[in-house]
């Protein structure tokens, strides 16, 4: 039974990101305290880096076990990693330095090569060994974050692609219709078996695919990428802020 999605309404981007630093501190002390480890996958693009900053902030870093904390990433651009456009840059210089998280606990997609099949086989292996998972089991990741572009896309699964038809891989190819085309992502099979899904989507530009997503009218509303994330087993939690959300027509009071 797919997840009703958990639809969070904050009133600024500044409590948007104490609200989702709250939440994802209590789901890694729930992590940490069933398994002994919490490990996330991180978003990309511009609106998680406040998000990042917030959690290295001096009011939240003591609340996270950065040391039983490992970090994957959903998505990432085919650029070197101290590239303007890589997602890894960004939370290098946000989160992973002013923490000073070691480096074992990092796994980058390692997109800056010629062909990006052979890196997302590798990162498959990386998660599987990372989890204990083999084949044909599903890794369960414990937390995803997901961000939403304004065409539907959610990690780098964009309408139309053949990554959006991938559900057997844990990993692979994503071509992006403008910016920095080739991608690796994470796919629609291993995203539906994550423990929790956050997604986290800031103002107003998103607001009209906000509705379309959570209020959907059409077929092509449901089929849109970010509509197909519906975690058979875990949670999904929309995380907005009130310019976000302003198309919503039932308004969830926070
Ligand atoms: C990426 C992201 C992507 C992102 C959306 C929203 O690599 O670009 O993973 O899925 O979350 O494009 O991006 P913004 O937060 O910059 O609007």
């Amino acid at each position: 039974m797919a997840a009703i999605p958990d639809i969070r309404v904050a009133g600024s981007v500044q409590n948007w990101a104490h609200q989702a630093a709250a939440f994802i501190a209590s789901v890694s002390e729930r992590a940490i305290l069933a398994n002994g480890r919490f490990i996330m996958a991180l978003s990309g693009g511009s609106t998680p880096k406040t998000l990042y900053q917030t959690l290295a902030s001096p009011e939240w870093k003591t609340r996270f076990d950065w040391k039983k904390i490992h970090f994957l990433f959903g998505d990432e651009r085919c650029v070197p990693p101290d590239h303007q456009d890589s997602n890894f840059n960004m939370a290098q210089a946000s989160l992973f330095h002013p923490l000073a998280i070691p480096p074992n606990h990092i796994f980058r997609m390692k997109g800056e090569g010629e062909d990006p099949s052979p890196v997302a086989r590798e990162y498959e292996q990386t998660i599987r060994q990372l989890t204990e998972t083999q084949p044909p089991t599903m890794p369960r990741i414990d937390l995803v974050l997901l961000g939403l572009g304004d065409d539907g896309h959610t990690a780098s699964l964009f309408p139309g692609t053949s990554a959006l038809q991938e559900t057997t891989k844990i990993v692979t190819v994503g071509q992006a219709p403008t910016g920095i085309r080739s991608r690796l992502t994470l796919t629609l099979g291993v995203l539906n078996q994550a423990a929790m899904v956050l997604f986290l989507v800031t103002g107003k530009g998103k607001a009209d695919m906000i509705r379309r997503i959570l209020e959907p009218t059409s077929e092509a509303d449901r089929s849109l990428p970010a509509a197909q994330i519906t975690p058979e087993s875990g949670q999904l939690v929309w995380m907005l802020d009130q310019a976000a959300a302003a198309g919503l027509t039932r308004q969830r009071p926070q």
